[in-house]
Parts: structure tokens; C-alpha cells; sequence
């Protein structure tokens, strides 16, 4: 008899994750209408409720702080979500309770790239407080290096993004999430 992991007990919900500028809220949101799925974002959500922008958050609260509030966040996103499609913050799979939930809450993508897709998408970008200051490809480059095997540790399927157009990767979501 096969055993099923309780993780693959899964609620129908789509959660993208993966790096900044990995396309997880341009992608979450294209998919969601394709499905007719509700679309949301931790990020957008979070900032909602703080009432100021992660950056501002970042700069008044501290990271630790933050990722706090992600977790809070995660814990009644997944008492509550159904038919979502859930795109997150590229540094919420870092901590391992984050990524049980993730797991028990659907079905983890994990939209990869590569170190230079993702560089040439961040280059002036203003919005993240990690990557503020001085070397860009310093930043992204450690980073990318420590969170890879996180982030595929996190996800039930990884998904190559370079190159492809947004219907490509629509398509091979589809074609994994059967349900
Ligand atoms: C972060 C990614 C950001 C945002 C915050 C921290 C990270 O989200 O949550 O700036 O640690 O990678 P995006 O991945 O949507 O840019």
C-alpha cells in the first residue's frame, strides 16, 4: 500500500515561491485568472496591515520583526485558504515552521532563475530593503547561493523560468497541479 506523506494530503491552493524578482506576483496573478482562482500576495497583505511599505517596515521595525509577522501571517493563511493562488515573499521559506506551512497549505512552486535573469530584473530596483546599498551582484549572488537549496527543500516542484514566456509557465503549472 502507498503511504502518503500528510503533505500530500494537499488543500487546493497554489503557492509560488522563490527569489526576489523570481516573477512569483506577475505569474500568481496570470494563474489565478486562468484558474479563477482568488489571487493574494503575503507581501501585499502585509503591508496592508502594517500601513506602510515593507521597505518602510524594514527601516522602522527590523528584519527579525518582519519575519515575525510573516509567520503570524502564514499560520492564519493556512487555517483559512481555499482556491488561492498565494505568491510570497522570497524570504519566507528561510525559516522551517514557515515551510510546513507553506507545504500544508498546497502545493509549493518554486519559480527558479538564474543569477543573471534575476540580476538583470532587480538592477535598479528601489523597493527591497536587502538589497539596498552598494554591489548588487554581491548581494544576489550569496543570497541566491544560501537560499537555492531552501527553496527547493520548501517546494513540491521546481520550476525552471528562464526563457520561458509567462503562457510557458502557466502551462507547465498546469500541467503539475492535478487538480
Ligand atoms: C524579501 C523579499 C521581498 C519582501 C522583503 C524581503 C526577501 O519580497 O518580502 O523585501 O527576504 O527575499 P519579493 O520576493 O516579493 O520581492
Amino acid at each position: 500500500m502507498i503511504e502518503i506523506e500528510p503533505s500530500l494530503k494537499i488543500r487546493k491552493n497554489i503557492i509560488l515561491i522563490g527569489f526576489m524578482g523570481s516573477g512569483k506576483t506577475s505569474v500568481g496573478g496570470k494563474l489565478a485568472r486562468a484558474r479563477h482562482y482568488h489571487f493574494l500576495d503575503t507581501d501585499q497583505i502585509l503591508e496592508e496591515e502594517f500601513g506602510c511599505s515593507i521597505r518602510e517596515y524594514f527601516e522602522q521595525k527590523g528584519e527579525e520583526e518582519f519575519r515575525r509577522q510573516e509567520t503570524n501571517l502564514m499560520r492564519r493563511l493556512s487555517l483559512s485558504l481555499r482556491g488561492c493562488v498565494l505568491s510570497t515573499g522570497g524570504g519566507l521559506p528561510l525559516r522551517e515552521e514557515n515551510r510546513s506551512l507553506l507545504r500544508e497549505t498546497g502545493v509549493v512552486i518554486y519559480l527558479r532563475a538564474s543569477e543573471e535573469t534575476t540580476m538583470e530584473r532587480l538592477m535598479g530596483d528601489t523597493t527591497r530593503p536587502l538589497l539596498a546599498g552598494e554591489d548588487l551582484s554581491e548581494k544576489v549572488h550569496r543570497l541566491l547561493g544560501e537560499r537555492r537549496p531552501i527553496y527547493e527543500k520548501a517546494a513540491h516542484y521546481t520550476l525552471d523560468t528562464d526563457k520561458k514566456s509567462f503562457y510557458e509557465i502557466i502551462k507547465e503549472i498546469q500541467t503539475v497541479v492535478m487538480f
